[in-house]
């Protein structure tokens, strides 16, 4: 099962508690890129680029759904975007879209490291972002979830009910 959102939804704490509920491993998208590439999200960026970030963004999907092993997916907010990735995403079981306003997404980015797309006028960019993005996680989603209001663990235990724990 995958998560997916805006950067600031909570899809890296909300997997890692439901991966534990599940009983499954925990991937994270950012996290293999990482640990492949051996750079940071911020150094491939400042380096080679978004569009460089992308295509290894794209590549640590495609192996995370290609896992044998059943696992809950953190994917980054970014990876809606290339079509090849949506269609990736159709066949990698319950995908679940944790989703809240800007103006509690901006709260809680606050010191993020990973996120060079938002160094300046972090709310400004997650508004746009958002509206932008809105309709991609849309058709990729089986379920949304509004996190605004909700704790982590409350929201762990909410998907792992919807994928019948
Ligand atoms: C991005 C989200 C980040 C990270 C990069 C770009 C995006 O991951 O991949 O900063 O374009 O939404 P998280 O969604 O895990 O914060």
């Amino acid at each position: 099962m995958v998560l997916v959102g805006m950067m600031g939804t909570g899809k890296s704490t909300v997997g890692q508690r439901l991966a534990e509920l599940l009983e499954r491993p925990f991937v994270d998208s950012d996290e293999q890129v990482e640990a492949s590439t051996g750079r940071t999200v911020r150094e491939i960026f400042e380096a080679e680029g978004e569009a460089a970030f992308r295509r290894c963004e794209a590549k640590a999907l495609a192996e995370a759904v290609g896992r044998s092993t059943p696992s809950v997916l953190a994917a980054a907010g970014g990876v809606v975007l290339d079509p090849a990735n949506r269609a990736l995403l159709a066949g990698a079981g319950t995908v679940v879209w944790l989703t809240a306003r800007p103006e509690v997404l901006a709260e809680r980015v606050k010191g993020g490291e990973h996120r060079p797309l938002l160094a300046d006028d972090p709310l400004g960019v997650l508004r746009r972002l958002s509206r932008e993005r809105e309709v991609l996680y849309r058709e990729v989603a089986d379920h949304v979830i509004d996190v605004a209001t909700v704790d982590a663990e409350a929201v762990a235990h909410q998907i792992a009910e919807l994928v019948g724990s």
